[in-house]
């Protein structure tokens, strides 16, 4: 099972809509998908159809370990399952204050199903509190969907140096796979200014060994597309809301993407050299400089640190 945390301390940018309809189109291919909700907000469980104020345990049982995942996930479409949330959960945090390992209580849980799914998706609240930094212990790689407007980098700055102390403390396999642009619209000039900002940023730190060494802009952009604003209120993904439509012909190309990341690669002869996969924008590519560790440490000079109660051990 691939394990992929999507995480932005930024409200609004497409988190749960990303779950959501990536999660459906992936489970909508046969494969076998279980979804996560670690948000008090509940909205990726509202948006997969079912009343989170009936909901009477899910991921806040998860985490204060008084029920375990399997007997807590529900079949909510063929091959999707979800953990719901309720608001409980808004209490976890303070309620897991003194308990030893809490940032690696999802983990735990999680690992026992492992043989059953192919793919779990962690919908993150928009914070880098404890449900987050259990949804990054929990996960092999971070997908950040990012809005971009011309704030979206100095967060995106802070949110790479969490997942950086999480990597170094306590989960060395996570890395940042994946930036998605979602409510992209190509048209204006600021979107893909910004895109061009994140790509030199990223360039900046390949061959290096920080946890983003490898992240890289989706070649595939979710295009800013009303169905996908209207379809939770029905409790429909975007493909059963409307399955001719942009958010739903750019979320199938995104799970496609991501399912193809997951296959094995290829034998080294015919392996693309770093930079060159055909899969990946030719704006990335073309603009690769030299890795310079130091430039990306002076870039990296502002952000959040952990604040002494949530100290990763
Ligand atoms: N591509 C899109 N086009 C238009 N509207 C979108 C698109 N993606 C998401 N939305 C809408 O934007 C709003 C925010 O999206 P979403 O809830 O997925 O963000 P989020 O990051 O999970 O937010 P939060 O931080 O509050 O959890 C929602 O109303 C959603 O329906
Ligand atoms: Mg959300």
């Amino acid at each position: 099972m691939k394990v992929i945390a999507v995480l932005n301390q930024k409200g609004g940018v497409g988190k749960t809509t990303t779950v959501a309809n990536t999660a459906a189109a992936l489970a909508a291919m046969g494969l076998k998908v279980v979804a996560v909700d670690l948000d008090p907000q509940s909205h990726l469980t509202i948006h997969l159809g079912l009343d989170a104020e009936t909901i009477e345990s899910g991921s806040y049982k998860v985490l204060t370990q008084s029920a375990k995942f399997q007997e807590e996930i529900l079949l909510v479409r063929p091959n999707l399952w979800l953990l719901p949330a309720n608001i409980n959960l808004v209490g976890a945090e303070s309620e897991l204050v003194s308990v030893v390992g809490r940032e690696t209580i999802l983990r735990e849980a999680i690992q026992k199903v492992e043989d059953k799914f192919d793919y779990s998706f962690i919908d993150c609240p928009p914070s880098l509190g404890l449900l987050a930094l259990n949804a990054l212990a929990a996960a092999d790689e971070v997908l950040i969907p990012l809005q971009p407007h011309f704030l979206a980098l100095q967060g995106f700055v802070k949110l790479l140096q969490t997942i950086e102390l999480v990597n170094k403390r306590i989960n060395p396999n996570l890395k940042v796979k994946g930036i998605l642009l979602c409510m992209f619209d190509s048209r204006a000039s600021l979107p893909n200014e910004v895109k061009v900002d994140i790509e030199q940023f990223l360039n900046n730190a390949r061959g290096t060994n920080c946890a983003w060494s490898q992240a890289r802009i989706l070649p595939v952009h979710v295009r800013r597309n009303i169905r996908l604003a209207e379809a939770p209120s029905y409790g429909k993904t975007i493909f059963e809301y409307e399955q001719n439509c942009h958010g739903a012909e750019d979320y199938k190309k995104v799970a496609e993407f991501i399912h193809s990341q997951s296959q094995p690669a290829p034998p080294p002869d015919t392996q693309p050299a770093d930079g060159e996969n055909a899969d990946q924008p030719s704006a990335t590519t073309d603009s690769l400089s030299q890795p310079d560790p130091q430039t990306l440490q002076s870039q990296i000079t502002t952000g959040r640190s952990w604040p002494e109660s949530q100290q990763p051990k």
